[in-house]
C-alpha cells in the first residue's frame, strides 16, 4: 500500500533513488528547506510500505491577482513506480490545494524533449501556454513549455489562452 504524507527534513536523506533520475533536478538542502517552511501542504511524498519514497511534489502558490496560482516546482516518481498513477494523484494534491487557496490556475515547466511528462500533463488537462526560450541552461541551452491548467476560478479560462509568440526566461514572472 502507498501512503501519500507530507515530506520532512528526513526525506531529503532518502530520496536518491528518485533524484538520480537525469530529468529530476537535484537542488541545495536550503532550497527544499524553503519549500517545507513556507509551502508545507504544496510538498508531499508517496512511500512505499517498506519506507522508501517512491515519488514526490514539491510546489508553491505565487504571484498577484489574476496571476495568483499554483506552481509545481518538481514531480518526479521512481523508475520502479512508474505508471501506477503516482504522479497523477500527487498532480491532483497540488491542484486541490490550489482550489482551496483560490488559485486562478496551476503551472509548470518542462522541458520540451521531457514528452513522457509533456504527454502526461497533457492527459491531465494542460495546455502549452507559451515556450520560454533557453530557459534550462546546459549545452546546449533547452527551451522550456510553460504548462497551464484553469481551477475553478478562473471562470472564462481567461489564463489558459496560449501566448502566440515566445518569451525569454527574463520575462516570465
Ligand atoms: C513523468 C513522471 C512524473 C510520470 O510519473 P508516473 O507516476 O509514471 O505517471 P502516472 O502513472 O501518474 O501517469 C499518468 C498518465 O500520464 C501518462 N504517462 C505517464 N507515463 C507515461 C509513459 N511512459 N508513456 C506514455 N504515457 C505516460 C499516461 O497517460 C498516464 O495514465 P495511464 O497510465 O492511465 O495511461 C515520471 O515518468 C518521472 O518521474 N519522470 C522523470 C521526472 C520528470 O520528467 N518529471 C516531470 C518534470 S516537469
Amino acid at each position: 500500500m502507498t501512503t501519500i504524507r507530507p515530506f520532512n527534513c528526513e526525506d531529503m536523506l532518502k530520496f536518491n533513488n528518485v533524484n538520480l533520475d537525469p530529468l529530476t533536478e537535484t537542488y541545495g538542502l536550503s532550497f527544499y528547506t524553503q519549500y517545507l517552511a513556507h509551502w508545507p501542504e504544496y510538498f508531499q511524498v508517496a512511500e512505499s510500505p517498506n519506507g522508501e519514497i517512491m515519488g514526490y511534489i514539491m510546489g508553491k502558490a505565487e504571484g498577484h491577482g489574476e496571476n495568483w496560482h499554483g506552481h509545481v516546482t518538481a514531480l518526479t516518481v521512481s523508475p520502479d513506480y512508474r505508471r501506477l498513477g503516482l504522479a497523477a494523484t500527487l498532480m491532483k494534491i497540488l491542484e486541490d490545494v490550489s482550489e482551496k487557496k483560490k488559485a486562478y490556475f496551476v503551472d509548470l515547466f518542462v522541458r520540451v524533449s521531457n514528452k513522457v511528462a509533456i504527454n502526461m500533463y497533457k492527459n491531465l488537462g494542460y495546455i502549452v501556454y507559451r515556450t520560454v526560450l533557453e530557459y534550462y541552461s546546459g549545452d546546449p541551452d533547452e527551451d522550456a513549455y510553460d504548462m497551464r491548467k484553469a481551477c475553478s476560478r478562473d471562470v472564462n479560462k481567461k489564463s489558459v489562452v496560449p501566448l502566440a509568440h515566445p518569451v525569454r526566461p527574463e520575462d516570465v514572472d
